[in-house]
């Protein structure tokens, strides 16, 4: 049975593509989902592709994860810098946690440096554009291969 890792995006990432451009690029979500998937087939992985506005939606797909997954890479967009809710959902999943940011929150502004799902994360991605996604599944595919 192939391993299942659910990819969850944050606020505003619905935007994606559409907002912004210059600091994050012409891709939709729609087309990192897409890229993903192959990317997840051809790794042998199952991929759940989910965004929500709502913090609370992502605290409850993270628990979701931690019964139907193996890991988890999250782009908690704004909730980064602010949510202790997330954070310790995350804190209660005992697999490979990948944060990933399309920007390099650490060359923009000051109140984007700290992330609290850093705390918990086994890796962090920033700043690749949303390669960031598919460098981050590589990652979890090792990490899982060799658990
Ligand atoms: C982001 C960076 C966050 O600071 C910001 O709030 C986002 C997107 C990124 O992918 O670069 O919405 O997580």
């Amino acid at each position: 049975m192939s391993k299942v890792v659910y990819i969850l995006n944050g606020p505003n990432l619905n935007l994606l593509g559409k907002r912004e451009p210059e600091i994050y690029g012409h891709q939709t979500l729609d087309d990192v989902n897409e890229m993903c998937a192959a990317l997840a087939a051809e790794l042998g992985l199952e991929i759940i592709f989910r965004q929500s506005n709502a913090e609370h939606d992502l605290i409850d797909w993270v628990q979701e994860a931690r019964e139907a997954a193996q890991a988890i890479i999250i782009n908690p967009a704004a909730y980064s810098h602010t949510s202790i809710g997330i954070l310790d959902a995350l804190s209660a999943c005992q697999f490979p946690v990948l944060e990933v940011h399309v920007s390099n929150i650490h060359k923009r502004e000051a109140f984007r440096h700290f992330s609290y799902v850093s705390q918990r994360a086994d890796a962090v991605i920033a700043g690749c554009g949303v390669e960031g996604y598919l460098l981050a599944l590589r990652r979890a595919a090792t990490l899982l291969d060799n658990a």
